[in-house]
């Protein structure tokens, strides 16, 4: 088997290609990555592998120059003779940033690019399957606090909160209408956070909201609602698996499901013993948010409900230096606030039936291992490329 992968430098990419270079099945891995030259192309994979020690073996994982948001590409992939064994492929790449600034390369990146790939799969005369790494947050958020199955998605009355989500949707429907069936495999992680391998992880890709989380302390969401989140080793391992048996569905959601699901307030207690120094975790009406954003711009009236919080607007005055940082922090974080009060569940029955893998670890309990990690982590930089 022969497969073309997509997204391998980044968070979730680079672990399943992990997964895959231990495969005896596989003989070689092609990884569409940016690069100035050959040289750099293979600095960057060597880096990938070097993260947590993996081995890396030049014979089976081969680089292929390209980007996403050039016109023109499924050409160039088209003209690569050795690509035209590929078997199987794997879209992982994607620009997932969720500020407004970046709709439009958002949009270039995940559509146009995946054309491109669409374009170059329809030439492969070996194609088995096209793997599109999706997300199970394009049920967009009108659905709240329930369980939610593949097959409610996608749907055209899904309102997006940013534009990432919404082409995450569109790419599905463009798979859909240039492939058969038969050779599609969709898989939808829910909410990816960290490593439950109390490694390093190889991004802090969302993981840095949970810091922020950490540092703020009084945070404008509600406490119960469930939250599906799943660790990017548990991710990777499901796609993995998925990849390797029988499948009798096309799309699976890779989430934590009803079984292994937490809250806000149960992953904050798992976190707030490592943290006794701060103050402890307060959960205020997520209305208050804009008084949060006026207070950073010194604009807060004198009656307004969050003076009751005055000892935490006190902490913040410590730890920021400047509260333009605060609404940084809050900025980067607006979306992440809508995603997490949402209350979603995403039912992984499918995935836990066809592959006979475990349930995930929840998150409450494998956070522990990444309390180290979590304390160093620098939130602005997340904030500032959320
Ligand atoms: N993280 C989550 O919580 C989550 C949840 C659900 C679904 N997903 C999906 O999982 C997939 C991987 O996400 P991730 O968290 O691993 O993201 P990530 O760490 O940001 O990785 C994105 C990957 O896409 C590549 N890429 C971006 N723009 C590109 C371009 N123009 N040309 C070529 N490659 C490009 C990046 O390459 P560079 O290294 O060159 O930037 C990187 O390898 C995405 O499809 C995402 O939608 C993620």
């Amino acid at each position: 088997m022969n497969v073309f992968i997509t997204g391998s430098t980044g968070f979730l990419g680079g672990e399943i290609l992990m997964l895959l270079s231990k495969r005896d099945e596989i003989k070689k891995i092609y990884c569409l990555l940016r690069a100035e030259n050959d040289t750099a192309a293979d600095a960057r994979l060597e880096k990938v592998f070097k993260l947590h020690g993996d081995f890396f073996d030049r014979n089976k994982v081969i680089p292929v120059i390209g980007n996403l948001s050039d016109d023109g590409m499924d050409q160039q992939l088209i003209a690569n003779e050795q690509l035209k064994d590929v078997n199987v492929i794997i879209h992982s790449a994607a620009n997932t940033s969720f500020a407004k600034i970046y709709d439009d390369v958002v949009k270039k990146v995940n559509l146009n690019g995946l054309q491109q790939i669409l374009n170059w799969s329809k030439t492969l005369e070996h194609l088995e399957t096209f793997t599109y790494v999706g997300t199970a947050t394009i049920i967009g958020k009108g659905v709240t606090d329930r369980l939610i199955f593949e097959d409610e998605s996608p749907s055209a009355n899904s309102v997006h909160f940013v534009k990432y989500t919404y082409t995450k949707m569109m790419g599905e429907l463009m798979i859909r209408e240039t492939l058969p069936e038969d050779k599609i495999l969709i898989v939808r992680p829910s909410i990816i956070l960290g490593d439950s391998r109390a490694r390093i992880p190889r991004s802090n890709v969302i993981l840095w909201t949970l810091a922020a989380v950490n540092m703020l302390r009084l945070i404008p969401v509600r406490p119960a609602p469930k939250l599906d989140i799943i660790s990017v080793d548990y991710a990777a391992y499901a796609i993995d698996a998925l990849l390797f048996t029988k499948r009798n569905h096309t799309v699976y959601h890779i989430s934590a499901g009803e079984h292994s699901c937490t809250t806000n307030l149960k992953l904050t207690e798992a976190i707030a013993p490592h943290f006794s120094d701060r103050p402890d975790f307060k959960f205020i009406p997520h209305k208050l948010l804009n008084q949060i954003k006026l207070w950073a711009k010194n604009k807060l009236p004198a009656d307004a409900e969050l003076h009751q919080h005055t000892e935490y607007l006190d902490y913040w005055h410590e730890v920021f230096e400047e509260k333009s940082q605060l609404r940084i922090l809050f900025g980067g974080m607006d979306p992440y606030i809508e995603f997490i009060n949402l209350g979603q569940v995403f039912d992984n029955k499918r995935l836990i039936e066809d592959t006979g893998i475990n349930y995930p670890e929840p998150v409450h309990d494998y956070v522990q291992r990444c309390i180290d990690h979590l304390g160093n982590i620098d939130i602005m930089e997340g904030a500032l490329d959320p």
